[in-house]
């Protein structure tokens, strides 16, 4: 089987005011008439060539999760973390839910995927991969020396794929650099296909403490209805790390595969905007508002009318009572700026 395993977790800061704790990134309609969340289930939900998917999700947003997935994935599983610890103890619970011979496919619930037929292609490639034992990573043509990506780098051909020799998560910047002049490097996109049982053995290998605490959480689970809730207590023992960190650095068993789907992790407004911009304007209106002498201009409103008049490349949200004002060129940095809000 390929077994879907949707991540949600993290807040998605950098799109505030629309993004909040109570309701971050993946549960909006950003994109479209559905949101992240429900296309990610959307690609996965053809039973012939994918199981019933399990989302792992902190217990604060299963409500969002749950009302969601209603219409188009109704057998969907819930693995309700009481505290998020990140994304490698996510992974492993789900892994030892499955059979170990189950392959997982690891989707994150945040990204933009343009082509969804290309998406299932690949997805099925790497599953193969997976299944002769390698731990799997979809690797995207790098554009831009980004340092929030992990890097992939290209080794020796496989059946299918192509063997990593070296993942490097989160680089400093000048080391980006090199790589994306260096030629040889893809962006991590975060999506893996990863033979259960082999993952489980990885991680006991790189992080042992991490694999006995996941055992003990997983042993002392309670189910109810759809939902898997793991122990409390063992869980939030854990060290929280990423994947990324604690496996795909360390493991010597990476593999990869050309992810060409149009993929974007859509990081914050500017992204959005490049989205949205349409071929015959620069300008882009939701809600009601009115752009005057300014080019490359966003207004999202859900309320006020808002009025822009002489200034450019800039981004205006309006959500409730929240208002952010933010030049396109700094909209990486909304994440840090609004503390002081509530959320
Ligand atoms: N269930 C659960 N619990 N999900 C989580 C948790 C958690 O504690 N933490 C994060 N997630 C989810 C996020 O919602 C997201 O869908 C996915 O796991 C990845 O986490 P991020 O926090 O967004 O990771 P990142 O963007 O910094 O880095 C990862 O993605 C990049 C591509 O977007 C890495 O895999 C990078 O190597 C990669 O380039
Ligand atoms: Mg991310």
């Amino acid at each position: 089987r390929i077994v879907p395993v949707i991540l949600c977790g993290g807040s998605g800061t950098r799109l505030w005011p629309r993004s909040r704790a109570a309701k971050p990134k993946p549960f909006l309609p950003l994109l479209g008439e559905r949101t992240l969340y429900q296309d990610t289930l959307a690609r996965c939900s053809d039973r012939e060539e994918f199981a019933a998917p399990m989302v792992v999700i902190g217990e604060q947003h299963l409500d969002h999760a749950r009302t969601q997935a209603a219409d188009i994935s109704p057998d969907a599983i819930f693995i309700v973390e009481p505290t998020g610890r990140n994304t490698a103890p996510a992974v492993a619970l789900a892994a030892r839910s499955v059979d170990p011979d189950d392959i997982m496919l690891v989707c994150p619930s945040d990204h933009f995927i343009a082509d969804a037929s290309a998406f299932r292609r690949i997805a099925t490639e790497a599953a193969a991969l997976a299944r002769s034992g390698w731990l799997v990573c979809f690797g995207i043509s790098a554009t831009a020396p980004e340092t929030g990506y992990g890097y992939l780098r290209r080794g020796e051909a496989l059946e299918g794929g192509y063997r990593v020799q070296k993942f490097v998560e989160k680089p400093e910047l000048e080391t980006a650099i090199g790589f994306l002049a260096d030629g040889g490097y893809a962006w991590n996109g975060g999506i893996f296909a990863l033979p259960a049982g082999q993952f489980l053995e990885e991680l006991a290998t790189h992080r042992p403490e991490m694999a006995r605490l996941v055992e003990d959480a997983h042993s002392g689970a309670q189910r109810s209805g759809s939902c898997l809730r793991p122990d409390r207590e063992a869980f939030a023992a854990i060290a929280g790390e990423s994947i990324d960190y604690a496996i795909m650095e360390n493991t010597d068993r990476a593999a990869m595969v050309d992810a060409a789907f149009g993929w974007s992790d859509i990081g914050n407004w500017n992204a959005i905007y490049d989205h949205r911009k349409s071929a015959d304007g620069t300008n882009v209106i939701v809600g009601q508002g009115e752009i005057i002498d300014s080019e490359g201009t966003m207004i999202d409103t859900d309320g006020p009318f808002v009025t822009v008049v002489g200034v450019s490349d800039v981004v205006v949200v309006v959500d409730g009572e929240d208002v952010l004002v933010a030049s396109r060129d700094a909209a990486q940095q909304v994440g840090n700026a609004h503390r002081s809000r509530k959320q």
